[in-house]
C-alpha cells in the first residue's frame, strides 16, 4: 500500500471513531433527557400511561377493581377470559414485597362483570411513598372504573369483632401519618379537599350485608384505624385506638381510599379479623396466623364478594 493510501485509510478510521464517539454523546444526552422527563412527569400522565398499557393488554374494559389484600389474592385466580400483568411490566407501578401478596394484576369477568384485582397491593411499611401506594388506584379510575372494592385483614379491637369474622368498614380513622393527597393538587384527578362524610358507600354496605345475610352470615360494621406499621400495636396503643373509636386496625387500606374517593370513586371496603388486636386477649401476634386465618375464610369470602360484584355492577352502570 502507498504511504498516501495508507494515510487517508487512517483519516477514515479518525473520523469515523469521531461520529462513533459523537454518537455515543447523542444517545447518553437523550437518555439522560428521557429519564428526568420520566421522573418530572406528572402523576396524571404516569397514571394515563400505566392505563393505556393495561388497556393495550384485554379487550375488556373493567367496571369495578378489587384490592386482594392477604391471603384474598387467589380470587382473582378464579376469573374467567382472564389475563394476567405482572406489577413490574406496568409503567410506573410499584411492586409488591410482601409474603402473601402476589404482585400481578387480573382483568377478567366474574358473572357478566369485567373486573380488575389487584393479587396484592403495596404498603407504606415497604417503604413505599403514600403517592406509590395510591398509584394503583389512580390507573383504576383512568380506566373508567367506578367501584373499588378493597379487603385487608385486620386486627380486631372490639371484643364480638372475634378471630375469622368479616366486617364491613363503615369509616376509618388515619393514623398513618401520610396522605395521598399532599403536595399540589391536580383538578384532573379531583377536588383540593374532598369530602370524606361517607367515604365508604352507604349503599354498597347494605348490598353486603344483604348477600352476607342470604348466604346465613351476619355482617357487622366497624372503624378501622390504619397505622403505619410494620411493628404490630401495643396493648396500650389497642386501648388508645378503642377510646378514640376504633373498632379494627391494620396498616393499609386508607390511602387507597383517600385516592379512590378524589378520583369519584365509590368504595366498599371488607376487613378479614384475623386476629384478637394486641392485648384484647392474652396472647402474641404473630403474621403466620393471621396469614393462616385469611386462607380459612378465603371461600366465605370468595363467595360474598362473588354475590356482592353483579349486585354493585348494576349500582354503578
Ligand atoms: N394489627 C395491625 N395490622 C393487622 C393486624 C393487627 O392486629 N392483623 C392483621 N393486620
Amino acid at each position: 500500500m502507498s504511504a498516501k493510501k495508507s494515510k487517508s485509510r487512517i483519516a477514515a478510521v479518525r473520523s469515523s471513531a469521531k461520529s462513533a464517539e459523537r454518537w455515543l454523546k447523542h444517545a447518553a444526552s437523550r437518555a439522560a433527557e428521557d429519564k428526568s422527563a420520566r421522573a418530572s412527569r406528572s402523576e396524571f400522565d404516569k397514571a394515563q400511561e400505566a392505563a393505556r398499557f393495561i388497556l393495550s393488554k384485554t379487550k375488556l374494559r373493567p367496571k369495578i377493581a378489587l384490592v386482594l389484600g392477604s391471603g384474598l389474592g387467589a380470587f382473582a385466580d378464579e376469573f374467567a377470559s382472564a389475563v394476567k400483568v405482572p406489577y413490574e411490566k406496568i409503567p410506573h407501578f410499584p411492586r409488591s414485597t410482601a409474603i402473601g401478596h402476589a404482585g400481578k394484576l387480573v382483568i377478567g369477568m366474574v358473572g357478566d362483570t369485567p373486573v380488575i384485582g389487584m393479587q396484592g397491593r403495596v404498603h407504606l411499611y415497604e417503604g413505599y411513598s403514600v403517592q406509590q401506594v395510591a398509584f394503583p388506584i389512580r390507573v383504576f379510575a383512568r380506566l373508567g372504573v367506578q367501584a373499588v372494592i378493597l379487603t385487608n385483614a385486620a386486627g380486631g379491637i372490639l371484643r364480638e369483632l372475634t378471630q375469622g369474622r368479616l366486617v364491613l368498614i363503615s369509616d376509618h380513622i388515619n393514623l398513618q401519618g401520610a396522605n395521598p393527597l399532599t403536595g399540589p393538587n391536580d383538578e384532573k384527578f379531583g377536588l383540593r379537599f374532598p369530602d370524606m362524610t361517607t367515604a365508604y358507600d352507604k349503599r354498597f354496605r347494605a348490598i353486603a350485608a344483604a348477600e352476607a345475610a342470604k348466604a346465613g352470615a351476619s355482617m357487622p360494621e366497624g372503624v378501622y384505624a390504619a397505622l403505619a406499621g410494620p411493628s404490630y400495636e401495643t396493648p396500650a396503643e389497642i386501648r388508645y385506638l378503642r377510646a378514640i373509636g376504633a373498632d379494627l386496625v391494620g396498616m393499609s387500606t386508607v390511602p387507597e381510599v383517600i385516592a379512590a374517593r378524589h378520583s369519584g370513586m365509590r368504595v366498599l371496603g371488607i376487613s378479614c379479623v384475623t386476629n384478637a388486636a394486641a392485648g384484647v386477649i392474652d396472647q402474641p401476634l404473630v403474621h403466620t396466623e393471621v396469614l393462616e386465618v385469611a386462607e380459612r375464610v378465603k371461600g366465605q369470602f370468595i363467595a360474598l364478594l362473588r354475590a356482592v360484584i353483579p349486585k354493585i355492577a348494576v349500582e354503578v352502570v
